[in-house]
């Protein structure tokens, strides 16, 4: 089989079960996949936190924990999605980085459930509905649509690749755990 099928194959085989554990409670967390892409990103192994002298961490949550961090400068330099992101911008161009640390925690915790951590827990806002939409979460600028979606995972992608994750298993891999999502938050 040729190496793009391959990933083709991969693709779809990992969204259709993601899609399949998400058919009863699309608002939850995806369920992992054996072996997780968790541990493919250095799993529990602890390793020095660069952001924190002397701490340690995960190394699959320091490489999501880099990768949201990078998408999120992405996402602020992205025209077509800043309206959505006004709220935090606003804050960050005032100088307060309270929602930035916050909105960096959570989706690491989210993403880390997702690529299935088991030392982590996401506390945000529970429903992926109920995050992404304006009138539940004043942080949303307005409802997404697919063009916002797709360029949310094109920028996911490129703050992947600021980070010199770029094997196409791996990136096939998180493209199937945001896929699995985007009936719940595309709203228009
Ligand atoms: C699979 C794709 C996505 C995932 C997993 C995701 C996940 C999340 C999570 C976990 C939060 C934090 C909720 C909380 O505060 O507790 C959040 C917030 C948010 N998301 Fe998403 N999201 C996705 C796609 C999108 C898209 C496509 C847009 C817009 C086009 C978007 C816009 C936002 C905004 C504006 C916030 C609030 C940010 C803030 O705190 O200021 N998200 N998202």
């Amino acid at each position: 089989m040729k190496k793009t099928n391959i990933i083709l194959f991969g693709v779809l085989l990992v969204s259709s079960i993601f899609i399949s554990a998400c058919a009863d409670e699309k608002e939850t967390t995806p369920t992992p996949t054996t072996p997780t892409l968790y541990e493919k990103l250095g799993g529990t192994t602890m390793v020095a936190d660069p952001a924190n002298s002397g701490q340690m961490i995960e190394q699959g949550r320091l490489g999501l924990r880099s990768v949201v961090d990078s998408t999120i400068f992405v996402i602020a330099g992205d025209n077509e999605l800043q309206p959505y992101f006004q709220v935090l911008l606003a804050e960050v161009g005032s100088g307060n980085v309270t929602g930035f640390t916050a909105l960096s925690k959570n989706l690491t915790d989210f993403f880390c459930v997702a690529t299935g951590a088991k030392n982590f827990t996401y506390n945000g806002i529970a429903s992926m509905v109920a995050a992404h939409d304006p009138a539940q979460n004043n942080r949303m600028g307005l409802k997404a649509d697919n063009a916002a979606y797709n360029k949310f995972v094109a920028d996911v992608v490129a703050g992947a690749a600021q980070n010199g994750v770029t094997d196409p298993a791996i990136i096939s891999e998180l493209g199937a755990v945001l896929e699995s999502l985007r009936t719940t938050i595309v709203q228009r």
